[in-house]
């Protein structure tokens, strides 16, 4: 039985009946309902806090229980027990790769993990104190001038190859955008290392032979790629899917994507947290602190989600990787402010009644840091992780039949037809 929604306009008296399907009803069926001579009714909905842009089977968030699944498989199990590569491969695939075809895809991905020379020619050309993120995403876009052959979207196989290729080429776009910045010589990648100690070496070796890293650092770092790996329909998912649904090329709709998770409410809010707990220095400054957020002077960075009203899932296992990290290099002294912030603002009425609580970059920051990363690369590093997502939902979109050009609507608050006055009449 079909479920529906019966609507009465009440400027006319008419009643309408639309269909209910997944517990959404269509906008465009609410276009019958008008006063004649008039444009149907619309809905206004900005920030798109309540309209589902696509059905999509890649990612599901119940952000009231706290809940995030990859293709119905729990992220705490994820964490526990994957890598970052077999998520890749589920969350483009939508099933965990067989050893088989785990063998395969990390073969493929460490095939492709060396960039064209001229890319690092283009990485070198940018100013010495150039932002990591603004580097990466125009490298991204550069990329799509290297391969032409990816404007073929029509093709799956064609597709697979620019999802496999801008997997495996981000640590080392992430890696000299690093390196550029400290001025040290780009590390070519080391295809005998797996994808994040490969990562962590072209990052940090310097004359050694090989460069070794640390399974703690190298664990807790492969468990935040995963952890951010997808968020279903988030700012830079979205940017990605209305940029790609013009039929660009994928690196173009990827650098959009990277552009979206550059600002500072999405991807870059870990690094302004780390900003934060610093300009805060001491666990005796933090009462004054709150009072100015509640006061509405400023935000307390890393609390708040659009989509949890709970405690992140992701933030509760960041906590635990923490812990790990911080046994290697000793604890981050920002920790214990980290710590007390949190404390005071679970109990505090003005956080619980908002149903704020610690998202995934109220920690992720202070680990980032712990691995010696400065924070203009912590986005960069959420780029990494988020590629497989943004891609597995490029790939979702390319295969939709019901998706078409992303173009809202407005409703339009200006001025109408009035003549032109010339300029000694103004
Ligand atoms: C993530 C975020 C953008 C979600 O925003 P949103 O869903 O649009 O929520 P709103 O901005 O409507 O906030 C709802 C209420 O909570 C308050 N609020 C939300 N986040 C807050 C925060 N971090 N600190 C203080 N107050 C906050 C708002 O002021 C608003 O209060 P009001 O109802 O009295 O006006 C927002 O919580 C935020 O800016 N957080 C800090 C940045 C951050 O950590 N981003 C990373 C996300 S992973």
């Amino acid at each position: 039985m079909t479920e529906t929604l019966t609507i009465r306009d009440n400027r006319t008296g008419r009643d309408y009946e639309v269909a209910i399907t997944d517990g959404t009803i269509r906008a465009a069926d609410l276009k019958q309902i008008a006063v004649d001579g008039e444009p149907g009714l619309a809905t206004y909905d900005p920030g798109f806090v309540n309209t589902a842009s696509c059905r999509s089977a890649i990612t599901y968030i119940d952000g009231d229980a706290g809940i995030l699944e990859y293709r119905g498989y729990p992220i705490e199990q994820l964490a526990e027990s994957s890598t970052f590569l077999e998520v890749a491969y589920l969350l483009l695939n939508g099933e965990l790769p067989n050893s088989a075809q785990l063998e395969q895809w990390t073969h493929d991905i460490t095939f492709h993990t060396f960039l064209h020379e001229n890319i690092k020619t283009f990485i070198e050309g940018f100013r010495y104190d150039a932002h990591p993120m603004g580097m990466t995403m125009a490298a991204i876009a550069a990329l799509s001038t290297f391969y032409p052959d990816a404007r073929d979207i029509g093709d799956p196989d064609n597709r697979k190859l620019q999802a496999t290729r801008l997997i495996a080429k981000m640590p080392t776009l992430g890696a000299f955008a690093f390196r550029h910045g400290q001025g040290k010589p780009y590390v070519y990648p080391d295809n005998e290392l797996s994808y994040v100690d490969n990562f962590l070496a072209m990052l940090f070796k310097m004359s050694e032979r090989k460069y070794d890293a640390d399974p703690r650092l190298s664990r807790a770092l492969e468990i935040l790629f995963i952890l951010h790996a997808d968020h279903e329909q988030n700012c830079s998912a979205n940017a990605v899917r209305s940029v790609g649904s013009s039929g660009v090329d994928p690196y173009s709709a990827i650098a959009a994507g990277v552009g979206a998770l550059y600002g500072p409410l999405h991807g870059g809010a870990n690094e302004a947290v780390l900003r934060m707990l610093r300009r805060i220095g001491d666990v005796s400054n933090i009462p004054e602190f709150i009072e100015g957020v509640k006061a509405g002077n400023e935000r307390l960075m890393g609390f708040g989600h659009r989509v949890y009203k709970n405690y992140d899932p992701r933030a509760k296992i960041i906590k635990q990787a923490a812990d790990g990290v911080f046994e290697v290099t000793g604890v981050n002294p920002l920790l214990k402010i980290a710590l007390e912030l949190e404390k005071i603002a679970l109990e505090d009425e003005y956080f619980v009644s908002r149903k704020l609580y610690p998202n995934v970059d109220f920690y992720s920051g202070l680990i980032y840091e712990a691995l010696q990363f400065p924070p203009e690369m912590f986005t960069v590093l959420f780029a990494i992780g988020r590629m497989p997502g943004w891609l597995a939902q490029w790939e979702e979109l390319s295969g939709d039949k019901e998706q078409k050009i992303a173009r809202p609507k407005q409703v339009y608050t200006g001025a109408r037809t009035r003549d032109f006055v010339p300029i000694d009449k103004r």
